[in-house]
């Protein structure tokens, strides 16, 4: 069983165009090309030939073409070569899907299913592409704890000066770790109260599990009030895939849904533009936070943990064990041990 034994997504759909794209995800290096028929294929960047790399052919109608000695293959990995009509040759193929927007791989035979990313009464409101200079392990760690909200996030997270009243609990099985926290809401612009019918000193309750194969994290946030536990009328769903990529590089791809009570509803296709600005700025905060951690002092045995990072614990355990059983390689190659010398 592999990494690519479950469905992965890889690349927007919309940026797939006429020439073939060269994409190094999950310690591969594909190509990925669209057909005249508008059919995705994906195979190693390798010509089964001799090594040319196929994301510098290009596409003709239904093949993509080798630019050393002209191979083609058609989506699903069929080639021909021009000068020997007789010769069988074929790409290994990954399965593809487009859906969400993206698109998805896996590996012939794989036995994973494409998740839904649907949920009743909500509208996905920005879906995030994120690359990242960074080991997957950081992007993980820094989805599973809202310590940093309040530090360096704009609109989005708890109040700074009150980050001790923040609750944090967190549980965890063989195959996940769920991490819930509540506390006062950061300041939000009057617009931004405006627009979600959030008000100050609001309890924010984030609600948060992260599973394995494939790597990804589902949450539910939303605002109450503070004394009648009210719940505000806007409520956010997401789900964020985290994807390795090669040793200190890793991807970020995530679905933001929204769902409004009551009259909001109504605008919820005009605040679309300025809320999935606003996501995007937060993301941009994540991307320079994750790529600043020095990689080599994520594991490092004895660094101290504080009551927010309770989840990752679990999480760092869970990670070693799901790296292994999926063969991904090791990021930190000197820092086997993750789960050791934690203190919290
Ligand atoms: S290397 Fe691709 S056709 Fe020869
Ligand atoms: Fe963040």
């Amino acid at each position: 069983m592999g990494i690519l034994d479950q469905w992965h997504p890889i690349y927007p759909s919309r940026r797939l165009g006429k020439r073939p794209v060269a994409l190094k995800v999950l310690d591969r290096e594909l190509v990925l090309f669209r057909s005249a028929s508008g059919a995705v294929g994906v195979f190693p960047d390798c010509c089964p030939h001799r090594g040319m790399r196929l994301s510098l052919g290009k596409v003709a109608g239904d093949r993509l073409v080798c630019p050393y000695h002209g191979w083609c293959f058609d989506t699903c990995g069929n080639g021909e070569s021009p000068g020997s009509p007789k010769l069988h040759v074929r790409a290994a193929a990954l399965e593809v899907a487009e859906h969400r927007g993206l698109v998805w791989v896996k590996d012939v035979g794989g036995t994973g299913t494409l998740p839904t990313l649907q949920h009743e009464g909500y509208d996905l409101l920005y879906l995030a592409y994120v690359p990242l200079v960074a080991p997957v392990e950081a992007l993980m760690e820094n989805f599973n704890e809202i310590e940093h909200t309040g530090t360096a996030h704009w609109q989005f997270g708890y109040d700074g000066d009150r980050m001790d009243e923040v609750s944090v609990e967190s549980e965890a099985d063989d195959r996940s770790v769920r991490i819930r926290t509540s506390g006062p809401t950061m300041r939000q612009w009057p617009t931004s109260r405006l627009a979600m019918g959030t008000r100050s000193g609001d309890r924010m309750k984030f609600d948060w599990t992260t599973s394995f194969a494939p790597l990804h994290s589902t949450a539910d946030i939303w605002w109450e009030d503070p004394h009648t536990g009210e719940v505000r009328p806007c409520r956010i769903k997401e789900t964020a895939y985290y994807i390795p990529v090669g040793p200190g590089e890793s991807l970020a791809v995530s679905f933001y849904f929204w769902s409004f009570r009551g009259t909001r509803r109504l605008f919820r296709h005009l605040l679309r533009p300025f809320a999935a600005l606003g996501v995007r700025y937060e993301l941009s905060i994540d991307k320079r936070l994750i790529e600043n951690v020095i990689p080599q002092s994520l594991y490092t045995p004895g660094r101290r943990l504080g009551r927010f990072d309770k989840g990752l614990h679990e999480l760092r355990k869970l990670w070693q064990r799901w790296r292994e059983e999926y063969g991904v390689s090791e990021v930190e190659r000197d820092n086997r041990d993750a789960s050791r010398d934690v203190s919290l």
